[in-house]
Parts: C-alpha cells; sequence; structure tokens
C-alpha cells in the first residue's frame, strides 16, 4: 500500500464547521460546534462515505465489478456502500443481521434505501452475523463462482484502508480549527467499529493537530473499542511501514444505554431537543446516543463555559424514519401538533 492510498471522490467535501449557539446556550456549558458531516451528501451522508471513498478507489484498482459488506439491518454503512455502489457502477451484495435472520416486515430507513440502490440482501441472525467474515467469504465464493469479481468491505468500512477517511477528516478540521479561539479542542464523536476514532488518532499523531478526541461508544466496551482501533493502527503501520501512534485517545462508554441499538427515553428526548435547538436531524443509534453523552458530561462539568467542543455529525439521519419516537414526542417536544 501507497503510504497514503487512493481515494475515488464520492462525499461532498469539505463539510462545514457550524457553531450551535441555541444548543450551547441551553445546555449551559461549553461552545458546541458542529463538524456537519451529515452533508456528505443525501444517500451518501456521513461518517462511512469518508471511508468507502478509499475502498472504493481499490476495488476498481483491483479489477473488482461487485462490493460485499455487513451490518445491522438499519446500517448507515451498509446503505452508503449500496448507494456508493450504484453511483459508480459496482454491483452490491449485502450481509444484514436481523432480530431471527429473516427480513423486516417493513421495508424502512436505511434498508429501503438499500434495496432502492439496488443491493440484494443475506439476512442472518446474530449468531450468524458473529461469523460475518465467513458468511461474506462464502458469498464472495458464490459470486466468483458465477463469474463476478468482488471487493470485500469490512464492517463499517473499519480497517487500515477506511481509517484514511478520517485521517483526511481530520486534517479537513485542521483547516477550520483556527476559527475556533481555544486549543487543544475536543472533538466528540460516536464510535463504534473504530474506524473513525483510528483516522483521527493517525491525523492528530502524523500532522501534529491540537485536538482531544473523545470516542463516546454506542454500546461496546471502552476496551473493546481500544481494541479494534489498535488493530487498525498496526495494520496501518505495517502497511506503511511507520510507527504507531503515539496519541492518548478517550474513549467513553459510560453512555451506552441500553445498548447498541437500544435507545432510552432520556436519549430519544435530547435528540429531540436538540433536533429543536439546531435544525439538525440526529439518529437514535449513533448521533443521538453520542449527543446524550455529551450533554451528560456537561452537567457533570466535565466542559463548562470557556471550553470549546466540536460535536462530529457522523450523519445517520436515516434511521430516524425507521423509529418510534412517539413517547418522548408526547411529552417534550416543542410546538405539538393541534387538530386545528
Ligand atoms: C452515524 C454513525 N456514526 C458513527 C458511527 C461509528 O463509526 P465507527 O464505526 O467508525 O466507530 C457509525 C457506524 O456505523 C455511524 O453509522
Amino acid at each position: 500500500m501507497p503510504a497514503v492510498p487512493d481515494r475515488m471522490p464520492l462525499a461532498l467535501l469539505p463539510t462545514p464547521l457550524q457553531r450551535a449557539d441555541r444548543l450551547t446556550e441551553a445546555w449551559g456549558g461549553p461552545t458546541i460546534w458542529v463538524k456537519r458531516d451529515d452533508l456528505t451528501g443525501f444517500g451518501l451522508s456521513g461518517n462511512k462515505v469518508r471511508k468507502l471513498e478509499y475502498h472504493f478507489a481499490a476495488a476498481r484498482a483491483a479489477g473488482a465489478d461487485t462490493v460485499i459488506t455487513c451490518g445491522a439491518v438499519q446500517s448507515n454503512h451498509c446503505r452508503a456502500t449500496a448507494l456508493a455502489a450504484a453511483a459508480s457502477g459496482f454491483a452490491c451484495r449485502l450481509v444484514l443481521r436481523s432480530g431471527d435472520g429473516s427480513p423486516p416486515p417493513t421495508l424502512e430507513g436505511n434498508h429501503l434505501l438499500d434495496r432502492l440502490a439496488g443491493a440484494t440482501v443475506r439476512f442472518v441472525d446474530p449468531d450468524g452475523y458473529a461469523n460475518r467474515d465467513a458468511v461474506m467469504a462464502e458469498e464472495t465464493n458464490t459470486l466468483e463462482t458465477g463469474g463476478a469479481k468482488v471487493w470485500v468491505i469490512p464492517e463499517g468500512g473499519s480497517d487500515e484502508l477506511g481509517m484514511w477517511g478520517f485521517v483526511a477528516a481530520m486534517a479537513e478540521l485542521a483547516d477550520q480549527l483556527p476559527r475556533i479561539p481555544r486549543s487543544p479542542v475536543t472533538v466528540w464523536h460516536a464510535a463504534s467499529s473504530g474506524g473513525t476514532t483510528a483516522g483521527m488518532g493517525w491525523a492528530i499523531d502524523r500532522l501534529g493537530i491540537d485536538a482531544h478526541p473523545v470516542a463516546s461508544s454506542v454500546g461496546e466496551t471502552a476496551p473493546e473499542i481500544r481494541r479494534r482501533i489498535d488493530t487498525i493502527w498496526t495494520r496501518a503501520a505495517e502497511a506503511t511501514g511507520s510507527a504507531l501512534p503515539g496519541v492518548d485517545i478517550e474513549i467513553v462508554d459510560r453512555h451506552v444505554g441500553g445498548g447498541y441499538g437500544i435507545a432510552t427515553d432520556e436519549e430519544l428526548a435530547t435528540q429531540a431537543e436538540a433536533t429543536a435547538l439546531s435544525g439538525l436531524l440526529f439518529d437514535p443509534t449513533y448521533t443521538g446516543k453520542a449527543l446524550h453523552g455529551l450533554r451528560l458530561e456537561i452537567e457533570r462539568g466535565t466542559y463548562g463555559k470557556g471550553d470549546h467542543v466540536v460535536f462530529w455529525h457522523t450523519g445517520g439521519g436515516f434511521a430516524v424514519f425507521a423509529h418510534d419516537f412517539d413517547a418522548v414526542l408526547r411529552d417534550c417536544a416543542p410546538g405539538r401538533d393541534s387538530g386545528r
């Protein structure tokens, strides 16, 4: 692998860095800035497309005509992969995890977009998903027997290749940081498969960026996320013949609530309030949960007035359309509906 691999432009970049003044005022703590990766595209919105730029470039260079990847039924990564494949002329096969291994009764949210983009899907139950790499290998074998040339993208696009999307993203933020009067700035973000955080840390180490990333886990334990980051860094260091990063990454796992994909009413209420105070859409699994975590940290005094926190908005908005907000909207939405 060359020091910096090739990328296929898919995302609309750079994304803006904006101050969220009403949210800042309402939460009474640090100045909150939002890095708008929800604007990397419409179908291609979110952090995943940045990683896919490197995977699709590698797939094309390898002569592939089909990509395969995996995730939960409402995976943003799978949706972005399906739409990126449609945009760049690849076929797309997805391995999706559902509760019992069968397709959900309604086609909604990201899963609907997967299908609209022409992706074909194999559903597996959680036990099957535990062996996702083997399932993808089996699918690859079948597709290649049929004449396809397949490029395998790991879960979340999080490996030593996808990581480069967030090395470049962090360099992009570095160009915007002079607008923020205080450093080092905290970069709060939702974390799961670790590729986003790994890229941020690599960039900070190599480029000397004055920022402190905080990975807010949406389900996994901090040691598990640390292990995922270390694996990506080790492979990237091997691939580039360079040293491991020595930066300090803070991983917070105290705000996972009910666990991966389970949003508590408090998280949903924070998400709804934040939308009403910013006009931005968040999602229950990732950005809504991470934002609620940030709010709790502000309440416990971790960040106060005078501090600046960049909330990296990693996208995920389509999941809003696959979630039931009834319980929280009855209580907390400003401007409730009336009959007339
Ligand atoms: C909207 C959103 N935010 C954050 C993440 C977490 O990123 P990573 O898997 O690179 O840790 C994901 C991953 O699926 C995501 O879809």
